[in-house]
């Protein structure tokens, strides 16, 4: 056996050293820029998120003025007055509700592994986008199968796919001038796999588009980071699960991700995998 002589140990323990820095510094990177994605695709929202949050407030300003008019009554009319602060209270909840949706969405959190239904994650996320789908006159279709088994995953990171392939489709048809504008999004199970599919009726995928879209920086967009799909490739493999795109049929693209059920998945190898998470 060759011997190793200090010199060389020494050389070789510096440069691990070094190279676990590098490692760290890339992680730590890349999880900023996962971050930075997830704030850019939030931001995409902030005109119909605002809308939303003005309605509830304004309400409240509204029952603020009632509540003050009924105690200024003479008699003052407590009950009326108590009824409106009640609403205030209901308001203010509302509001609430949807920073917190928000919050949950762009805040940095730790990976975590819970057992997720896929369907509820929809469900939120379509909350989330409602303004947007409203504003870009979007009609929406969703197929959640009633049976759907449960997932073993991240939920924050599995709704960042979701929310990605949904801001994609409704960007690509935000353009067209008058056919239909159609999301549908729906869940199925097979024995090996829970499968989420996200259509659009936009102007869907050329085969030259199609060879590169999930390469990280490919975008057609003016503004377009190009990260999405990259980013949600890596999410959904980390999670033991395969992200693809087709052309839908007659028109529009086609994205679909399929994740394992937790009785089929190697649970220990998705949590280690979530565990060093670069998204
Ligand atoms: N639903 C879709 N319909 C048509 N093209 C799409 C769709 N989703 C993604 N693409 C194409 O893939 C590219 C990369 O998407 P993405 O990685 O999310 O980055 P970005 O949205 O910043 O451009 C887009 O610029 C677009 O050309
Ligand atoms: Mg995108």
């Amino acid at each position: 056996m060759q011997q190793f002589t200090d010199k060389q140990i020494e050389l070789v323990t510096a440069f691990a050293a070094q190279a676990t820095i590098a490692l760290e510094i890339t992680r730590q990177v890349q999880m900023e820029l996962a971050h930075a994605t997830r704030v850019v695709a939030m931001g995409h929202l902030t005109g119909s998120l605002a809308h939303e949050l003005k309605q509830p407030l304004s309400a409240a300003a509204v029952n603020a003025d009632a509540s003050s008019l009924w105690l200024m009554r003479e008699p003052p009319q407590i009950e009326n007055a108590k009824q409106s602060v009640q609403r205030i209270i209901e308001d203010v909840d509302r509001a609430s509700a949807v920073i917190d949706r928000v919050h949950n969405l762009v805040k940095k959190a730790a990976p975590r592994t819970d057992t997720i239904n896929i369907n509820d994650a929809i469900l939120e996320i379509m909350t989330v986008v409602h303004g947007e789908v409203v504003k870009n006159r979007i009609r929406v279709q969703t197929q959640l199968s009633d049976s759907l088994p449960r997932v073993r995953g991240d939920r924050v990171r599995l709704q960042q796919v979701m929310l990605n392939l949904i801001i994609n489709a409704i960007q690509a048809m935000s353009g067209l001038t008058d056919s239909i504008r159609e999301l549908r999004i729906s869940t199925e199970s097979t024995k090996e796999e829970v499968r989420v599919a996200v259509r659009d009726t936009g102007p869907g995928l050329s085969a030259d588009n199609l060879q590169q879209l999930f390469e990280p920086f490919f975008t057609t967009k003016p503004s377009g980071m190009g990260m999405g799909l990259s980013i949600c490739r890596t999410i959904v493999e980390e999670h033991g699960g395969r992200l693809w795109a087709n052309e839908n049929e007659p028109q529009g693209a086609l994205f679909q991700f399929a994740l394992p059920p937790t009785d089929r998945a190697d649970l220990d190898q998705i949590d280690a995998s979530l565990g060093t998470s670069r998204y």
